[in-house]
C-alpha cells in the first residue's frame, strides 16, 4: 500500500479492513466525486480498485483514481485479463462490485447482458457470485424513461442492490458519499442480528412552555444513532425512534417524534403491534415537563415561575409490554463516584426490570463523539474505556449477541 493511503486506511472504523472493492465508474459527472468515495472506503479499511469506463476517462483522469486508491486503475481490458484478476472465479476477487455514478446507458447494457466497456465486463464477469451495487445517476429525463426503469426493476429482481439517487435541482443526484459507505458497510457486514426485532430511541426530548419555549438537554443522538446502525449493519430489523434535533441517520425505519409524550406513544404502537427481540432507550428523555403550557407567546419583561410535573417513566413500560425483551436502559449521572454511578444503575434495573443499564456521565457524554461507559447488569458490572460512540454501539452489540448467544 503507497504511504499517502496507508495514512488514511482505517482510521475512521475497521468495518472494511481486509475487504476489496471494485470500484467501476461510469461516465457521469458526478465521476468527480469518486476520489472523496475511494479515500472514505479507505477510511473505513477497504482496498479499493478503480475500473473506468471510456466515458468516465473523458470526465476524470484515470490518476485522480490511481492517487486516491494508491492501486492501478483499470481502464480497457487487456492481455493482462484484468475482469479476470480482479472479479473471475478465484480466492483472491474482489468482495463488492460498486458501479458509482452509473449512468443509464452502463445501467441498461448490464441489464441486457452486454459488456463493451472496462465497466460491463466487470460487471458481467462478477454477476454470478459477487455482489453487486449501483448508484445511478443522471438527468431527471434519462431515470424516467421506461426501458431505464424497467431494466432497474429487473436488476434488483435478479439481486442486484440499488442505491437510490436524491433528487434536486430537477436532476437525478448520486446519493451522498456518506450514505453510500454507509449502505456499502450494511452489504458486506457480518449479520450476526439477522432475524432480530430491535427498537432504538435517540436524543433529547423537548417539552414546550409556550409555542416557542420548551425545556431540553444536550443529548445529540449521537448514541442512540450509532447504536441503531450498528444494529442494522448486523442484519436486525430495527426502528429508530428519534427526536427533531437529533443528528442525521441512515437506517432505514426511522420515526421523528419531539416531546415525551410522542416518544412514549410512538413505542407503545410498536411494542403493541410487533413482537420485538431487543429495545434499547438511548434518549435523554425530560424528567419534568411544565403543568400549564401557554398556547400563546409568554410575554418577556417579567417574572415568571414554571411548575414542573414529572413525566411518564417511558423504560418503566417496556417490560409492562412485552415482558419477554431484552431491554437496555442508558443511565446519566452528572459528577459522581464510579460506586454511587452503578448504584443508580441497579436502582433503573430494579424498577424498570431492564436486563442491563449502560450508565455513563452526563459531562463525558452528553454531545460528545466519545464516551466511558458501564455496563451493568443485576449482579456484575463491566467499565468500557473511553471511546468513540460507534465502538461503543460495537462492544454493547457484541455483549448482547454473546448473551442471547
Ligand atoms: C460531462 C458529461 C456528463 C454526463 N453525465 C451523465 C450522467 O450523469 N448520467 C448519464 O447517464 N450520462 C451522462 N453523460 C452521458 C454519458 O457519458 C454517455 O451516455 C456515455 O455513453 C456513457 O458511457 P458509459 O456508461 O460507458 O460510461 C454525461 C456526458 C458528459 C460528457
Amino acid at each position: 500500500m503507497l504511504h499517502h493511503v496507508k495514512l488514511i486506511h482505517a482510521t475512521k472504523s475497521r468495518k472494511l479492513v481486509g475487504k476489496k472493492i471494485v470500484l467501476a465508474i461510469p461516465g457521469s459527472i458526478a465521476a468527480v466525486e469518486c476520489v472523496k468515495l475511494a479515500r472514505e472506503l479507505i477510511r473505513h479499511g477497504a482496498e479499493v480498485y478503480a475500473v473506468m469506463s471510456e466515458s468516465a476517462q473523458k470526465i476524470i483522469h484515470p490518476y485522480a483514481m490511481e492517487f486516491a486508491t494508491g492501486n492501478p486503475v483499470v481502464t480497457e481490458i487487456t492481455g493482462f485479463v484484468e475482469h479476470v484478476e480482479l472479479v473471475g472465479e478465484h480466492e483472491n476477487k474482489a468482495d463488492l462490485v460498486l458501479v458509482c455514478p452509473a449512468t443509464a446507458n452502463t445501467i441498461s447494457k448490464i441489464a441486457c447482458g452486454i459488456d463493451d466497456t472496462p465497466v460491463t465486463t466487470v460487471v458481467t464477469t462478477a454477476f454470478a457470485h459477487t455482489p453487486i451495487m449501483i448508484a445511478p445517476a443522471m438527468h431527471s429525463t434519462m431515470y424516467e424513461h421506461p426501458i431505464v426503469k424497467e431494466n432497474i426493476e429487473k436488476l434488483k429482481k435478479l439481486g442486484v442492490e440499488f442505491i437510490d439517487p436524491r433528487f434536486e435541482e430537477g436532476k437525478v443526484k448520486v446519493a451522498s458519499v456518506e450514505e453510500i459507505v454507509y449502505r456499502v458497510i450494511k452489504n458486506l457486514h457480518k449479520k450476526d442480528l439477522s432475524g432480530k426485532r430491535v427498537l432504538v430511541t435517540a436524543g433529547a426530548t423537548k417539552e414546550y412552555i409556550d409555542p416557542i419555549r420548551f425545556i431540553t438537554n444536550k443529548s445529540s443522538g449521537r448514541m442512540g444513532v450509532a447504536i441503531a446502525e450498528e444494529a442494522e449493519f448486523r442484519g436486525a430489523e430495527v426502528i429508530l425512534i428519534k427526536t427533531n434535533g437529533s443528528v442525521s441517520s441512515f437506517v432505514e425505519k426511522q420515526v421523528e417524534v419531539e416531546t415525551v409524550e410522542e416518544m412514549l406513544e410512538a413505542i407503545e404502537g410498536e411494542l403493541s403491534s410487533k413482537k420485538y427481540d431487543i429495545v434499547i432507550l438511548t434518549a435523554a428523555v425530560s424528567d419534568f415537563t411544565p403543568r400549564e403550557k401557554a398556547n400563546k407567546k409568554i410575554k418577556s419583561g417579567q417574572t415568571l415561575t414554571l411548575e414542573l410535573v414529572p413525566t411518564p417513566k417511558i423504560i418503566r413500560r417496556v417490560k409492562e409490554l412485552q415482558s419477554d425483551v431484552f431491554l437496555v436502559g442508558f443511565k446519566a449521572e452528572y459528577e459522581v463516584s464510579e460506586e454511587e454511578l452503578i448504584e443508580q444503575a441497579r436502582k433503573q434495573i430494579e424498577k424498570a426490570k431492564s436486563d442491563v443499564v449502560i450508565a455513563n456521565r452526563g459531562e463525558v457524554a452528553f454531545g460528545s463523539e466519545v464516551n466511558e461507559v458501564y455496563w451493568v447488569a443485576r449482579d456484575s458490572y463491566e467499565k468500557f474505556p473511553l471511546m468513540s460512540k460507534r465502538e461503543v454501539a460495537e462492544k454493547i452489540w457484541d455483549k448482547i449477541v454473546d448473551m442471547l448467544g
